[in-house]
């Protein structure tokens, strides 16, 4: 949550800094803001709202500056305002900060610093950085040869009394040129190009400048100068250079733009099939399913004696279908939770509990927390992410990435096949290890896994079923998406993505708890979303949806090519090609996501960057 971006270099910061706001919008969007030094003293330009609001306003001002920091924003502590935008500064002006995550501490903080003369400006926690660094400076012993490693040093001072997570980038007109950046559970990635040095809450940021980046690790503290980046970290009494983690960027510099498509969803979307191949590459070797990052030695896997998926939101209902096929292919018994309650629950772990962790961001708090709880108490944990080095990836005992590239889009929808598709592949693996599947039987899956690539393809290309069904919804306050085993699942993603993006508020039910509650609330046109796919609960599925339609409501079905008895239950029908009912979540979703889409659009909403939301949940 929140976007940071700093540049000092030989080109002008100014339109550096926009740039990397834009491409870290995805991160937060309520308000925007630069400061820039310029000629011994720094400017600061805020805006509630986009990132265009602030864009707008700096176009006139022509700031020359070669070193500043941004930042877009999340609220958290302060309702979005001007006042409340980044970047914060000290009283006297002279320091300035953006931060990404949360000061614990900030009210007793700002309490004693206002005690001590500090005057604020915000409501925000962040600020009080501003003015602890403010006062740790005006204690830091003048080294006339290098005002930076002062800043380093009050900067390292001022983070030991911080509570809570924080990427945190800080310049001062005491040393101009340099800017010290620093995290503690949020991520921060430094990177040296011709022109300059650069910082960002993600490499996106400074993908055209440099693909070699350095991943700050909790604690590290960077000094950024034009020609260089030194890393620190606290030794002693004192400071002392250590290097950070090097990694190199290969996504294709695609994941930023829209290449044509109107919005990123839609081209997300339309990359799906690439992702399940690449997700799918090298994993079969001979008959035989290879996850070499996972770590754990053939005999290892045998020994596992139950799964436990944690993860939130859409990487949650990712963990819904996998532990169908856990349990249906390997026989281990499966788990899912959101990491949220998981981490709170004093979970009962034992070294022969694997704990798959998914995320998209590999950023999220929760699940983050959840990975630590867990390996605390000695379980195994198997990350599943997008994104490289990660703190998920780099946190957990094995990692596989999803390869999905970049998610610019906040709504998930590449990224959750590649999910689906990594968690098949585990289930496939355990399956292979506990004995319950026969090297043909696997090679048998593998190739129908990897056939619905294909598959998706057919969905991608005729589209028109799903926006009549979308037109005949959108104007409804409320919507239900149901489905039994697999469909239940999707039905659960279906209704997320669909109020996440369009506002309608949806639920979803297994269609059997149908009578048991929700069937009160259809009445007529009130629509019903039925995953009706080919399975062994597929006649169940059509009672329930005689059930809706015998109480006025809108059917929607997404069923299986061929199927013509479903036409006499719904209203609409969307239809995917024929797979086995275990890889289903694979084609059902990609209709859904359209779906959601297409009432979206039509309900004038931004598709996105949805209200409220931010890509990466980096708080709790
Ligand atoms: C997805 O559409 C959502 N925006 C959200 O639920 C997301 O899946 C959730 O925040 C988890 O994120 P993660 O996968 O990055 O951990």
């Amino acid at each position: 949550m929140c976007g940071i971006v700093g540049y000092t270099g030989s080109a002008p910061a100014c339109g550096i800094l926009v740039e990397g706001l834009a491409r870290l919008e995805y991160r937060g969007y309520d308000s925007a803001g630069i400061a820039i030094q310029q000629g011994g003293a720094t400017e600061v330009v805020c805006r509630r709202g986009r990132v265009a609001e602030l864009a707008g306003s700096l176009a006139p001002m022509e700031l020359g500056g070669t070193c500043g920091i941004g930042h877009t924003r999340w609220a958290t502590h302060g309702r979005p305002s001007e006042a409340n935008a980044h970047p914060h500064t000290s009283c006297d002006g002279r320091i300035c900060i953006v931060h990404n995550g949360i000061i614990e501490n900030f009210a007793e903080l700002r309490e004693r610093l206002i005690a001590e003369g500090h005057a604020f400006a915000s409501d925000t926690d962040s600020e009080v950085v501003a003015h602890l660094v403010e006062a740790r400076l005006a204690q830091t012993p003048v080294a006339a040869d290098d005002a930076g490693l002062r800043l380093v040093q009050a900067v390292a001072d001022a983070v030991c009394e911080l509570v809570g997570s924080y990427a945190l980038a800080v310049m001062s007109d005491d040393a101009p040129g340099a800017i010290v950046a620093t995290r503690k559970d949020s991520p921060l990635i430094a990177g040296l190009a011709p022109d300059g040095a650069y910082v960002a809450s993600d490499a996106i940021a400074m993908l055209d400048a440099t693909r070699d980046v350095q991943v700050l690790a909790d604690g590290q503290i960077a000094l950024l100068m034009p020609e260089r980046i030194t890393c620190y970290e606290a030794a002693g009494d004192g400071l002392a250079e250590v290097e950070a983690a090097a990694v190199h960027i290969d996504w294709d510099m695609d994941v930023a733009e829209k290449t044509g498509y109107p919005d990123f969803m839609l081209k997300e979307i339309h990359e799906q099939p690439r992702v399940i191949r690449d997700t799918l590459a090298g994993r079969l070797v001979g008959n035989s399913i290879s996850i070499d990052e996972l770590t754990l030695s053939a005999q290892e896997l045998n020994l596992v004696d139950r799964v436990c998926i944690i993860a939130c939101g859409t990487s949650y209902h990712a963990g819904l279908i996998a532990k169908n096929l856990i349990e249906g292919w390997a026989r281990i018994p499966c788990e899912v939770e959101v990491a949220s309650e998981f981490r709170y629950r004093n979970p009962i772990m034992t070294p022969t509990t694997l704990v798959v962790a998914v995320s998209q961001s590999g950023e999220t708090a929760d699940t983050l927390a959840a990975i630590r709880d867990a390996r605390v108490k000695d379980a195994r944990v198997f990350g599943i992410t997008n994104v490289v080095g990660s703190p998920v990836a780099r946190e957990s005992d094995g990692v596989v990435y999803t390869k999905a590239n970049k998610e610019i889009a906040v709504a998930s929808t590449k990224s959750f096949l590649g999910q689906v598709v990594s968690l098949t592949l585990l289930a496939l693996l355990l399956a292979q290890a506990k004995g319950e599947l026969t090297s043909a039987h696997i090679r048998q899956l593998y190739s129908e896994l990897a056939d619905t690539a294909e598959l998706v393809e057919r969905i991608l290309a005729d589209t028109s079923a799903i926006d009549e069904a979308a037109q005949a919804c959108k104007d409804a306050a409320s919507a239900l998406f149901i489905g039994r085993g697999m469909g239940a699942a999707c039905a659960h993603e279906g209704a997320l993505k669909l109020k996440e993006i369009s506002y309608l508020h949806a639920e979803s039910y297994p269609a059997g708890e149908m009578k048991h509650g929700p069937i009160a609330l259809i009445e007529e046109g009130f629509p019903v979303i039925a995953i009706a796919t080919a399975s062994p609960t597929y006649d169940k599925v059509l009672s329930n949806l005689q059930e809706s339609r015998a109480r006025g409501a809108l059917v929607v079905a997404i069923a299986t090519e061929g199927d013509e008895e479903i036409r006499s239950h719904a209203d609409h029908v969307i239809y995917i090609p024929p797979v086995r009912d275990a890889l289903s979540p694979i084609l059902a979703s990609v209709p859904l996501q359209l779906f959601a889409r297409a009432i979206a659009l039509a309900r004038g909403c931004d598709v996105d960057q949805p209200r409220n939301l931010a890509k990466s949940v980096t708080v709790e």
